[in-house]
């Protein structure tokens, strides 16, 4: 009776475990689209955010040069709190936001540029405008 009682308990047991540990071990953060909306986006350490977006089909983030900072399309907002929880933009990525990205702000940064580890749990960013859409 026992080892019936174990065949049938231990697998919900695992299966509950392996959720609760897969949830403390993903990373997630939060990107506020255009339309103001706020998305969650879950990313392993060592993803750009255009890779966690492209893995999320989450298309609005990704720009048009396939993440090879060159389009400056896949700009965007980093919340200012959250800057220190990002390694510093290298030059090519500040100069593509420079020439090639609409509405610049001192905390832009270029999604196909921007290395997510886990510090960056929980940040927040928002999509920047694009040139000729609202
Ligand atoms: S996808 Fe073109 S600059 Fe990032």
């Amino acid at each position: 009776m026992l080892s019936i009682i174990k065949k049938e308990t231990t697998p919900k047991i695992s299966q509950q475990f392996i959720k609760t540990i897969t949830k403390r071990l993903m990373s997630s953060l939060t990107v506020i689209d255009r339309e103001g909306k706020k998305n969650k986006l879950e990313f392993d350490e060592g993803m750009t955010l255009y890779e966690a977006a492209d893995e999320a089909k989450m298309k609005n983030v990704l720009g048009t040069c396939g993440g090879n900072m060159a389009c400056g399309r896949c700009q965007v907002y980093v919340k200012q709190s959250d800057l220190e929880k990002l390694d510093p933009a290298e030059e090519e990525e500040t100069q593509t936001i420079k020439d090639r990205s609409f509405k610049p702000q001192p905390n832009s940064r270029l999604a196909c540029a921007m290395l997510l580890t886990e510090k960056a749990n929980d940040i927040e960013v928002t999509l920047a405008p694009l040139k000729g859409k609202k």
